[in-house]
């Protein structure tokens, strides 16, 4: 089972709205389900992958920037045998990376990725050049928001970036810790009516995840929530939203995730970015 990864970038305007958390529990829900799993840290300025799974790597992308080691090597295991690729902390951006290394970069993640029927990417908040990048490259687009009026104003204006300056015409929006889905639904509606109005582009909803205290209670304990308290109502969620991505995996395939990946790479360095 593996060939062409479907690509998921993971992403938001304002940063603490749980992205990391929604990668990795989702990682590990995919892989108890039987896909392989591969989650790049790609949050090059604050990178927590690692640190919220209690890992140690001893080399990062870093060292693959540096030319001092290949992706394969630098792989860390992590619970259910899903593959991460560890970020280093206070990387360079990827924006002011030279075309050349990052097409070098990006062959190797794309030859890697083959191995996997998933790659996750965890990208940083906001719109920096780093987070567009991934976001382009990646052939879905989860956009995760709360209900504070700041993460959908934030929101918004990533959308609103991706859709006129990089095409991206259609985004999931996952509404994370919120106290029902009244809420929940409220908050993606707010952002949906001002998308509708003045971006052309199209909000798949993806449901929520509750507010939880056993999310907070994982990263304490360097867990993932779903292998910690997997009966916690946040981890049943994440369980059942793994499982609504995954039902769809055998249409995406056959569209396919990583030429796209690639084909989109290229136009980018194209365009200079
Ligand atoms: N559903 C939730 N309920 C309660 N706390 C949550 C929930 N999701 C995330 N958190 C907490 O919010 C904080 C930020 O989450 P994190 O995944 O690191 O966000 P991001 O990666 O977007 O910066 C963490 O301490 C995490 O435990
Ligand atoms: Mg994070």
């Amino acid at each position: 089972m593996n060939g062409i990864a479907r690509v998921i970038s993971v992403t938001s305007g304002k940063g603490g709205v749980g992205k990391t958390t929604m990668t990795v529990n989702l990682a590990v829900c995919l892989a108890r389900a039987g896909k392989s799993v591969l989650l790049l840290d790609a949050d090059l300025g604050l990178a927590n992958v690692d640190v919220m799974l209690g890992l140690a790597p001893h080399h990062t992308l870093n060292d693959v920037l540096e030319g001092r080691k290949n992706l394969g090597e630098i792989l860390v295991s992590g619970p259910e045998g899903i593959s991460i690729i560890p970020a280093a902390s206070g990387v360079e951006e990827m924006g002011s990376l030279d075309t050349a290394k990052r097409m070098i970069l990006m062959q190797e993640i794309e030859e890697i990725a083959h191995k996997f029927d998933y790659l996750l990417i965890d990208t940083s908040a906001g719109i920096g050049a780093d987070v567009l990048y991934f976001n382009s490259a990646s052939s879905e687009i989860v956009v995760v928001i709360n209900d504070e009026p700041t993460s959908l104003t934030d929101a918004y204006a990533l959308i609103k970036v991706l859709s006129q300056n990089y095409g991206e015409k259609s985004f999931s929006v996952l509404v994370n810790e919120v106290a029902d889905a009244k809420t929940a639904i409220t908050a993606f509606n707010r952002l949906n009516s001002a998308v509708e109005r003045f971006l052309h582009v199209e909000l798949r909803n993806l449901g929520f995840i509750p507010q939880d205290s056993a999310a907070a209670e994982a990263v304490r304990n360097q867990k993932a929530l779903v292998e910690i308290y997997p009966s916690s109502p946040a981890a049943l969620a994440f369980a059942a939203l793994a499982r609504k991505l995954d039902a769809e995996f055998y249409d995406l395939r056959v569209k396919g995730g990583m030429q796209f990946f690639f084909k989109q790479l290229l136009e980018l360095s194209a365009h200079g970015n």
